[in-house]
């Protein structure tokens, strides 16, 4: 529907708009059928993510080394914010990061942060944040900034200290009693 509405548009903006939207309803579907089987049970976050960073792949056309420590298993609803995060992060990298003469390399690395805590990091080599970057400014990082709180979890977004590109982190509490409970 979104699609069929999108090629009666003229306007590039409202266009990218609704590609944008059809994107992550279509991401949220992918999470939602891989999560679907088990929703009550926890499940192991860096096997969702070799799966998930795999549909991320295919869709994109870019490939994507996903790696890192083994986290202890966390609910459906954890998981599916990381993964709405992670794909926001990527989609990011792909869409404002590319550079047309060189192919871009994307990492998705998860690691423990303490005892409680657990992060994944989303890494690309593309041209890096622009001058003027503001985040929360537009949606796609306040959707970041909302699946975060809601795991009582943290991000970050900069440029990467020695070489080009950006370094996203998404922080998050492993366990259901670091989590601050929804206002
Ligand atoms: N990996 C990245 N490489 C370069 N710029 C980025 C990256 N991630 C985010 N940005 C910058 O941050 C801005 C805000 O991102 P976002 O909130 O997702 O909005 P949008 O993607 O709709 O522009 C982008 O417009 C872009 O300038
Ligand atoms: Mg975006």
């Amino acid at each position: 529907m979104l699609i069929l509405a999108r090629r009666k548009m003229t306007d590039r903006a409202a266009q990218r708009a609704l590609t944008e939207a059809s994107d992550r309803i279509t991401a949220m579907g992918v999470v939602q059928r891989r999560l679907l089987h088990d929703p009550e049970s926890r499940i192991d976050l860096d096997a969702f993510l070799h799966i998930f960073c795999a549909d991320l792949e295919k869709a994109l056309g870019i490939p994507i080394a996903c790696h890192g420590e083994r986290l202890q298993a966390l609910d459906s609803q954890t998981i599916s914010s990381i993964a709405l995060v992670v794909q926001e992060f990527v989609s990011n990298a792909v869409e404002h990061g590319a550079r047309p003469d060189a192919p871009m390399t994307l990492t998705v690395r998860m690691e423990s942060r303490g005892f409680d805590r657990g992060a994944v990091i989303v890494e690309d080599d593309g041209k890096g944040l622009p001058p003027d970057f503001c985040p929360g400014r537009s949606l796609g990082l306040a959707l970041v900034h909302s699946f975060v709180q809601s795991i009582g979890g943290a991000f970050d977004i900069r440029n990467r200290p020695h070489e080009s590109g950006v370094i996203a982190t998404v922080e998050f509490p492993l366990t259901a009693t670091g989590r601050r409970r929804a206002p």
